[in-house]
């Protein structure tokens, strides 16, 4: 099936049933989550063995538990006895997973350790090996990202990544010893897990939408936020498979003043001017201090504080999950101000994610109509008015607010979802734009 029909990357037009249509959001399961490489843990989650975390790879419902050989296993949710749930908390430690149905129980390598009536009931007649828990084809870990992908045949994560994805998990990763904060923060939203996606990209939005947060003086980054969001100072990186960098910048000659003022620059800036910081994130990345997504749904917030995977829940629902990320050595009071910040900024009681969330659910509401469904949505601005510059490191878009990020995002959807496999995605996806975009 063909679905670069629903997509004009040139005009920027997305076909609104994308956004609503089940049929299409069971395909997505299958053609995008169950075939991509799904954040599911940070390594600093599950330290020791037998502690675990519950995730979700699209549809499916996995546990990600440090094993006896130090590695993660990738495990499916579900007895293969009659289906049921054999893990129900969301996070712990433990020593085996029991069905709560009839007892089957099994190890942290998925193996089906125990079987109440194995002798008695089934005389012993019981094939355990072929029994195990279904699992992850591949788990990988990027600097303490662990990902995991269904499919066999998925490219090698660090290839999947390219240089866009590992510059985007690096603006975390570069900042320090990095470890998610306990207490990941969970809500639900009445919107299509896209909608969401293609809002990090959205750096049109905030001055309106996010008036009432900036006039409440919440934070430092309101007093002046054209200072910090920079409209007509912005990057877009775009990586093969639909990873993305897009927002504010640093130019050369900010870096260069940098450098010479030494401990009077801001945080942020302070932490790209490493020599190791320019070999994980390039020349380019390091002076881009926008929104990573890691396609399909991991969205990195700016300056690597905080990352938001948006779990999707049905054509018109999606889980927003919170990680907070701080440095394994923070003071206390530094500590303190991560969770005002991350409490404040973004999930449920967050003042930006209300304004956000009720956005996107009107946004999703409005894809439904079979008569407004003949109008598509618009993604066009700046189409075909930048450059991709070539020179002096990674290629990218120098340039003022625009919607490149979100009109890749949507090639990059059509291409994952118009493949039937890896390997004619691998052979057919779009590379990333070159010359005029
Ligand atoms: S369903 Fe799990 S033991 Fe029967
Ligand atoms: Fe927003």
């Amino acid at each position: 099936m063909d679905f670069q029909h629903y997509i004009d990357f040139e005009k920027g037009l997305v076909d609104r049933r994308i956004f609503s249509d089940p049929e299409i959001y069971g395909l997505e399961m299958e053609r995008i989550f169950a075939r991509a490489w799904n954040f599911v843990v940070h390594e600093s989650q599950i330290p020791k063995t037998g502690d675990y975390f519950m995730s979700w790879i699209g549809a499916d419902q996995v546990i990600a538990v440090r094993n006896k050989q130090g590695g993660v296993s990738v495990l499916l949710n579900s007895c293969r006895h009659r289906g049921a749930a054999v893990c129900r908390a969301e996070q712990g430690n433990t020593k085996t997973f029991v069905c709560p149905y009839h007892g089957w129980s099994y190890g942290l390598e998925g193996e089906l350790a125990g079987v109440p009536g194995l002798r008695d009931f089934y005389r012993s007649d019981l094939d355990q090996k072929a029994l195990a828990l279904g699992r992850a084809a591949q788990v990988a870990s990027y600097k303490g990202f662990v990902f995991a992908t269904m499919d066999p045949e998925a490219i090698p994560l660090e290839d999947y990544l390219g240089d866009v994805g590992r510059t985007g998990l690096s603006m975390i990763a570069e900042k320090g010893d990095m470890v998610v904060m306990d207490g990941i923060q969970k809500n639900v939203i009445g919107c299509n897990w896209k909608i969401a996606v293609d809002n990090l990209y959205d750096w049109y939005h905030p001055p309106f939408s996010h008036k009432s947060a900036v006039l409440s003086r919440f934070s430092p980054v309101f007093d002046d936020s054209d200072k910090v969001f920079k409209p007509m100072q912005q990057m877009v990186l775009l990586g093969e498979y639909g990873h993305g960098i897009g927002g504010p910048m640093w130019t050369e000659e900010e870096l260069e003043a940098a450098r010479s003022a030494g401990a009077l620059v801001e945080p942020a800036l302070a932490q790209r001017l490493s020599p190791r910081v320019e070999d994980a994130m390039g020349p380019a990345g390091r002076r881009s201090n926008g929104h990573p997504n890691i396609f399909p749904n991991l969205w990195i917030t700016l300056n690597g504080l905080q990352m938001c995977l948006r779990v999707p829940r049905g054509p018109r629902r999606t889980e927003f999950w919170w990680f907070t990320f701080i440095d394994r050595d923070a003071p206390e009071e530094v500590r303190n101000l991560y969770v005002k910040v991350a409490s404040h900024l973004f999930g449920p009681a967050g003042m930006l994610e209300q304004d956000d969330g009720e956005n996107w659910e009107l946004a999703s509401r409005g894809t439904v109509g079979p008569a407004i469904r003949r109008y598509p949505l618009h993604y066009g601005m700046g189409s075909g008015h930048d450059e991709v510059i070539e020179t002096g490191g990674q290629a990218r878009i120098e340039t003022r607010i625009n919607e490149h990020g979100q009109r890749w995002t949507y090639q990059a959807w059509a291409d994952w979802m118009s493949a039937r496999s890896w390997s004619e995605l691998e052979a057919n996806h779009t590379p990333a734009p070159r010359g005029t975009i």
